[in-house]
């Protein structure tokens, strides 16, 4: 097994991998947090949204996620990755937005959602019964048609895989597609929101969004099944189970530290850019947020 080469900043990253066809140049962007104003579909939520709204309002959006898309299509990106938290809550009016920009790029493009692209702050129920609810109300334009839970795209002798890990949990379904998505050797480039935990992380689980200055738990982290619901921290919010994570969340982490054909990790969530090695030929990358107009464009060359 070859292993493939990094190189990177926190706005661009190198990767060199033996045996694919050419050049392929990736746009990562995530974590948007994108609000705009209520139509009359979105006004019986907009009280779930003030929280939201409220600690991104200071910060332009809309015109950075436009700025992206556009240098997207004049840089003549092959693949915009996007690794969920586009918008701050499910509202059709906010996807739209989101959508009729990535449309204008012009380029294939990937999504998986954040926690919050389906959350409103707030609103009862379990975040896998919330998810479930607004990915179908709601979030669906943005996915192109592919599968929102897991699917994967090959280009240009490379796959990516995207599974929804939004939760902080990756289900018995989405660990046999990703093994299934491992097996034949292509080197795989995962999309997900939530950074995985890594056996040197350093101060990957340290950085705060603005919301909060507590440590985020990461994806297989031991503090992330339990409880298992993300905006726990929310005064009035229902504790939920204390019931430690799925084994296949366990299995699939353990999966992607052994894995020799995948080579990167893209996801957003903790709002501070960084690079974390998974094993000497992976790389786990972290883009800026698109809030503060931030990605990363990630190359992938024949070495
Ligand atoms: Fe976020």
């Amino acid at each position: 097994m070859t292993r493939s080469t990094h190189a990177w900043t926190d706005d661009a990253a190198t990767i060199g991998v033996a045996g694919i066809d050419g050049p392929l140049r990736v746009l990562h962007v995530t974590d948007s947090h994108i609000s705009v104003p209520h139509e009359e579909v979105d006004r019986p939520y907009a009280r779930y949204g003030e929280r939201m709204d409220r600690l991104f309002a200071d910060y332009p959006t809309v015109d950075s996620f436009a700025a992206q898309m556009e240098h997207a299509r004049a840089g003549g990106y092959d693949l915009i990755a996007l690794t969920g938290d586009h918008v701050n809550y499910p509202s059709p009016t906010a996807v739209a937005a989101v959508q009729r920009l990535l449309r204008s790029a012009g380029r294939h493009s990937m999504f998986t959602a954040g926690n919050h692209d389906w959350s409103y702050s707030g609103m009862p129920g379990s975040d896998a019964e919330r998810r479930r609810e607004w990915r179908e109300r709601s979030l669906l334009p943005l996915y192109g048609g592919r599968a929102p839970h897991a699917d994967s795209l090959d280009l240009g002798g490379v796959r990516f895989v995207a599974i929804d890990n939004s939760t902080r949990q990756v289900d018995p379904e989405q660990l046999a597609f990703f093994e299934g998505r491992l097996a034949g050797g292509l080197p795989v480039v995962l999309l997900a929101h939530v950074p995985f935990r890594l056996p040197d992380d350093r101060d990957l689980h340290r950085a705060p969004p603005p919301s909060s200055a507590a440590p985020i738990p990461l994806c297989g982290d031991p503090e992330s099944g339990s409880p298992a619901d993300i905006d726990r921290r929310l005064p009035g919010r229902e504790r939920a189970r204390t019931s430690g994570n799925l084994p296949s969340t366990e299995e699939f982490v353990d999966r992607l530290l052994a894995a020799p054909n995948l080579i990167a990790v893209l996801c957003g969530h903790v709002h501070v850019a960084g690079a974390y090695p998974i094993h000497d030929g992976a790389v786990q990358y972290v883009a800026g947020p698109g809030y503060l107009n931030r990605s990363r464009t990630i190359t992938i060359r024949p070495r």
